[in-house]
């Protein structure tokens, strides 16, 4: 297969070190691998693959012969530098918000819309991290009886917010158990104006507020899916919530399709789709739940039940890694289609 010369913005972070971790396991095809942050990591050392890499603060000059380059180091960066990128000829495909709602950019689940990368002029956005769980789950049941209305509510795990995020949550525990003071100094996000506590609590804010009382993050689960299904008709109403789970986002999920689709019918579709692992048997207490889906690939589908309340109704109990199939495997797997079919 070709070999393509690679940067990797955000190396350092949270979704970088995935994005390392999965090149290597999947053989990813790259002749040369640069690694990007900012100047604070300069010269750090990374080992990937077995070989010790050097990280380089990115400069404007940073993807000359650059053949694709990841961005995952936030969405200022990237508006900053992915313009430069694309000017040296570079592919990028963003991890970030940045460009996901632009008409021009391509947002792309592989399971959902791959044929959309073809229309990229330069920059493919990868969907928010709860987006691409919920929808990789959905398209399958989409396809079989169009969706008319998704209500669903988040539990989303603290590697959500990044490197910080976990350490937060690590340090309330260990002061917990040592009966010294819990400060809270990151969550629900940097830049908000009160922290709270998130051990042995619950944040119902991810990302800051904005119309109607939402929050941005349950905006983007909304105007993301319809992008990516290309049916803004769909209704969709989100709540997200940041739970104390070290990583792998949960979400509950309920849908109305156009006709009746029983648990029966959506568990087999479900079982047959790509990218989806059906653990579904309340007889013997089988159910998806973070602590066994971190640091695996699939999404994974339960709790599946006919809605008693409503006539084509259905219910989901739906949990995935959001650093891997959430944000840098589904990169790759952008990347991947792009090689497969000649695109890059
Ligand atoms: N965590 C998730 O579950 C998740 C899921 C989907 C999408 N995302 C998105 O992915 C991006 C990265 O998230 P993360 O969780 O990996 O965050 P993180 O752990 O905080 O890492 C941030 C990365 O960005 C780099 N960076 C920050 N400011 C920079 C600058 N001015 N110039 C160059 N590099 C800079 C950091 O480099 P230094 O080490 O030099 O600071 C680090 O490599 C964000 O846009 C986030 O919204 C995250």
């Amino acid at each position: 297969m070709k070999r393509i010369n690679v940067a990797l913005l955000g190396a350092t972070g949270a979704v970088g070190e995935e994005f390392l971790n999965i090149l290597v396991e999947r053989n990813f095809p790259y002749a040369n691998l640069k690694l990007l942050a900012s100047p604070r990591s300069a010269g750090k050392k990374m080992v990937v693959g077995g070989k010790e890499c050097i990280v380089e603060a990115v400069t404007p000059d940073s993807f000359n012969d650059v053949d694709l380059a990841f961005f995952s180091a936030g969405g200022s960066v990237s508006l900053e530098y992915a313009p430069h990128a694309v000017r040296a000829g570079a592919v990028v495909i963003d991890n970030t918000s940045a460009y996901r709602m632009e008409p021009n950019v391509p947002l792309v689940v592989p399971e959902v819309n791959p044929e959309d990368i073809r229309r990229h002029k330069g920059i493919i956005a990868n969907p928010n991290c709860s987006t691409i769980i919920m929808v990789t789950a959905l398209k399958p049941l989409y396809d079989a009886a169009r969706i008319k209305r998704i209500v669903v509510s988040t539990y989303q795990a603290v590697s959500g917010a990044g490197a910080k995020g976990m350490e937060e949550l690590k340090d309330q525990v260990k002061a917990y158990v040592a009966g010294e003071e819990i400060t809270a100094r990151y969550l629900p996000s940097a830049g908000a104006e009160k922290h709270y506590q998130i051990a042995f609590n619950l944040l119902p804010q991810i990302d800051s507020f904005s119309d109607m009382g939402y929050t941005k993050e349950e905006w983007k689960m909304v105007k993301e899916t319809q992008k990516m299904l290309h049916d803004p008709e769909i209704r969709i109403t989100a709540t997200t919530i940041r739970v104390p789970v070290f990583r792998s986002h949960s979400e509950s999920i309920n849908i109305e399709q156009e006709r009746k689709v029983t648990a029966d019918e959506a568990r087999a579709i479900l079982r047959k789709a790509p990218g989806i692992v059906v653990q579904d048997d309340p007889t013997r207490q089988e159910y998806p739940m973070p602590l066994f889906t971190a640091d695996t690939d699939p999404v994974y589908v339960g709790r599946i039940r006919e809605d008693n309340s409503c006539e084509n109704g259905l219910n989901l109990w739906v949990v995935g890694d959001q650093i891997r199939k959430g944000a840098a495997l589904n990169s790759i797997q952008i990347a991947e289609y792009m090689l497969a079919n000649q695109l890059l």
